[in-house]
């Protein structure tokens, strides 16, 4: 996958997901989501490499985040980007952000667009950094099983991401990340 060929920072490196993750993944996700998907569930996308894309963040080997997206024709829909609670605010996130936006253009993509918690501050702004902007809302998008956690999703677009100005701001934000 050539897309996630980015210069690492620090010791944290990015490489495709596989079965073997599927555990720890799940483990990420139980404490930063309050509906985490199924490891069955993803195991049937990674099976589907033309559809899917699913990436892990490892620092010092150990899996310390992911991201992932789905091919909807031209449209790349990300799914996921999740990163440890202690690790959060390291720039693991815009690494992960950046290899799937890299990715997305390498595969001839048009366009990115993904769903996020209104209230998700830290999510929308690391998104906009990479040039998503908020384009609508989903109303009551996120409605797990009783009230908890209930609440409207900020639908984000990035346009005509083939153009060079796309992944030069992908590399600017990418490179402002802390550390
Ligand atoms: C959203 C999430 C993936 C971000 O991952 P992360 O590794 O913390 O992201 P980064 O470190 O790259 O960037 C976030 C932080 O760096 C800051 N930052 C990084 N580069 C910056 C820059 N150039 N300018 C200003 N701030 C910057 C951000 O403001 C933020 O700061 P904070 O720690 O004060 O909030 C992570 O917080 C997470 O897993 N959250 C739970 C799951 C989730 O909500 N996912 C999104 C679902 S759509």
């Amino acid at each position: 996958m050539s897309a996630i060929g980015a210069p690492p920072s620090g010791d944290v490196v990015l490489r495709p997901m596989a079965d073997a993750d599927l555990d720890v993944v799940r483990g990420i996700d139980t404490l930063v989501y309050p509906d985490p998907w199924a490891p069955e569930f993803v195991a049937g996308q990674l099976r589907d490499t033309e559809r899917w894309v699913h990436l892990v963040a490892e620092r010092s080997g150990a899996v310390v985040g992911h991201a992932a997206f789905t091919v909807a024709v031209d449209e790349a829909h990300v799914t996921t980007v999740a990163v440890l609670p202690d690790e959060q605010g390291s720039g693991i996130g815009a690494r992960l952000v950046a290899a799937l936006c890299r990715e997305a253009v390498a595969r001839g993509l048009d366009a990115m667009t993904l769903e996020v918690r209104a209230s998700n501050r830290r999510a929308v702004d690391l998104y906009r950094r990479f040039g998503f902007a908020p384009a609508g809302v989903r109303p009551d998008y996120y409605n797990p099983a009783g009230d908890d956690g209930r609440e409207d999703a900020l639908v984000m677009w990035a346009h005509d991401i083939g153009e060079p100005a796309f992944l030069a701001r992908v590399d600017v934000a990418e490179q402002e990340a802390r550390p």
